[in-house]
C-alpha cells in the first residue's frame, strides 16, 4: 500500500539516494547489508543471523502479536518477526518503492503487509504495536528524533522497542565525526546517549544499549498500563 504518492521523505544525500534506487535493492540483503553490518560491528560483531537473533530477544514477539518494522528494507527482519508471530500482524514499512517491490517479491513474506510510508509521520494510531523495531535506518533518516517520537507513539503499553544505529566511538569528539560522515555519506553518526536519551524523553523505561563496534542496538518498552 502506497501512502506517499509523490511524495518522497528520504534525503538528497548519497546514502540515502542508494536507498530508492533499482540496482541496490537487488544486492541489497545477500550482498550490502551483510557487508555493511560487517564494517560498522566489525569483524567479532554479529551476522545478519546474529542480529535478527538480538532483534528478537529484544523485541519479546509472541503469537497474535502486532509488530511494526520502520524502514524495513527488503524485508529482511519483517519476515523472522512475521514467523514468530503467528496469528497475528506484521508491518513492513519504507520510503522506498524500490526496496518494498524487493520486499514483496521475497518468499516468505506473505503475510506481510508492505506500506509506503514515513518513518517521520507513521500511519498509524497511538499504542497500536507491541513491538517496533527500526534497524539500520535511524542514520539515514532527515529527522531522527521525530522518527523515535513516532515509533514511541505508535507502542501500546507493555509494548518493545528495539534500534540499531550508529555510535560515536574513540577520542573524535561525536559533532566531528558526524560533521565529516555526514557530509560525504549522508549517514548521521549519533552520540553516546542521543538514541537512549531519546527513548526516555518519550516516557519508555528499561533502556539498554549494547555496543558492536561502531553500532549499537537499543532496547526499551513502555510501562504497562
Ligand atoms: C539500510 S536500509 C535498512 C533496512 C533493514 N531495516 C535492515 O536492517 O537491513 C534503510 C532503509 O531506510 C529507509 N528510509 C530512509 N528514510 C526513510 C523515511 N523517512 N521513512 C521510511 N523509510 C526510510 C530506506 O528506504 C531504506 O530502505
Amino acid at each position: 500500500m502506497d501512502l506517499l504518492g509523490d511524495a518522497d521523505p528520504t534525503g538528497a544525500g548519497p546514502g540515502q539516494r542508494l536507498m530508492v534506487s533499482r540496482a541496490l535493492p537487488l544486492i541489497y540483503e545477500r550482498v550490502w547489508r551483510p557487508l555493511g553490518g560487517r564494517l560498522l560491528m566489525g569483524a567479532l560483531g554479529p551476522d545478519m543471523e546474529g542480529e535478527r537473533r538480538i532483534a528478537l530477544a529484544m523485541l519479546r514477539i509472541g503469537d497474535g502479536d502486532a509488530v511494526l518494522d520502520v524502514a524495513c528494507g527488503t524485508g529482511n527482519f519483517t519476515r523472522a518477526f512475521a514467523a514468530a508471530a503467528p496469528g497475528g500482524t506484521v508491518v513492513g514499512l519504507d520510503a522506498s518503492r524500490t526496496m518494498l517491490a524487493q520486499a514483496a517479491r521475497e518468499p516468505g513474506g506473505e503475510g506481510v503487509a508492505w506500506v509506503r510510508g514515513s518513518a517521520t509521520d507513521l500511519p498509524f494510531r497511538d499504542g497500536s504495536f507491541d513491538a517496533v523495531c527500526c534497524f539500520a535506518a535511524l542514520y539515514l533518516i532527515e529527522e531522527p528524533e521525530r522518527a523515535v517520537a513516532e515509533i514511541a507513539r505508535v507502542l501500546a503499553p507493555g509494548g518493545r522497542v528495539a534500534l540499531l544505529s550508529s555510535v560515536a566511538r574513540g577520542p573524535v569528539p561525536a559533532g566531528a565525526a558526524d560533521a565529516v560522515v555526514r557530509r560525504v555519506t549522508g549517514v548521521r553518526i549519533f552520540g553516546r546517549d542521543e538514541l537512549t536519551g531519546a527513548l526516555r524523553e518519550q516516557g519508555l523505561t528499561d533502556v539498554r544499549r549494547r555496543i558492536a563496534g561502531l553500532a549499537q542496538f537499543v532496547s526499551a518498552s513502555r510501562p504497562p498500563a
